[in-house]
């Protein structure tokens, strides 16, 4: 049984801690549409881009290759980059670049592609929107701002990335404003997707629901797919 399950929402609600779980409980595939936005950032900062210019960062389209491997890797022209695609720098520029559509023209290309046949959870901002508009789960999962941005500073901590919470919680603000107001597939919720407020839950707590409302859209049986 094929299945594909879409997880959109603002920034660190916690959608890739999930969706990764949920991945291996299922035996799917999960594809983190974020990482690709970031390692395209990445790429334009290294080569002294200015992530505002859209012309200038549209022109390099053809010359940035990301792939995903299994474990979390991302490989921009077949550097690893899976650290470096996380520091705030990068996240405070991510959003511009995420803007431009001619770049996501060419990242939902991809996505859809890796998407294929296989069964995959997908998380980002435009995916039950957008990139899978014909996904059979829709998942949009949201938790306040302040619960968000202690999240992502302590995930932050435990990798060793230097921030303050402060910092953090303006780099939410901002990154869901611009996702959320910009022309072409904006963050937003599918009509036909499932409300998830994480703000009270655990991680387990999100994952078991997650799974909970799969199974009630494609049946017991879900569990044992590829298994
Ligand atoms: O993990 P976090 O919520 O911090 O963000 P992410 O999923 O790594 O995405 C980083 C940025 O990429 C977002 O703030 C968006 O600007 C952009 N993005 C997007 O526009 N569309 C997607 N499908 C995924 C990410």
């Amino acid at each position: 049984m094929k299945v594909s399950i879409a997880i959109d929402g603002p920034a660190a609600a916690g959608k890739s801690t999930v969706a990764k779980i949920v991945a291996k409980k299922l035996h799917i595939t999960y594809i983190d549409t974020g990482a690709m936005y970031r390692a395209y950032t990445y790429y334009c900062l290294e080569h002294g881009i200015d992530c505002q210019d859209e012309a200038a960062c549209c022109a390099v389209i053809d010359e940035v290759n990301i792939e995903l491997l299994p474990g979390d890797k991302v490989l921009c022209n077949g550097e690893d980059v899976s650290e470096a695609i996380r520091t705030p720098y990068v996240s405070s520029q991510v959003s511009y670049i995420a803007s431009y559509k001619d770049i996501r023209l060419a990242l939902v290309e991809k996505q859809r592609e890796m998407a294929g046949r296989k069964s995959v959870i997908m998380d980002g901002r435009d995916i039950g929107t957008y990139v899978l508009p014909n996904a059979d789960v829709k998942i949009y999962q949201i938790a306040s701002v302040e619960t968000r941005a202690i999240r992502r500073y302590d995930e932050n901590i435990s990798k060793g990335i230097d921030c303050t919470l402060e910092e953090v919680l303006e780099d939410v603000r901002k990154r869901d404003y611009i996702d959320s107001h910009r022309d072409f597939a904006p963050l937003k919720a599918a009509p036909d997707s499932v409300l998830l407020d994480t703000s009270y839950l655990t991680v387990d707590q999100v994952v078991d629901a997650i799974i909970e409302i799969v199974e009630e859209k494609m049946g017991k049986e879900v569990l044992t797919l590829n298994g």
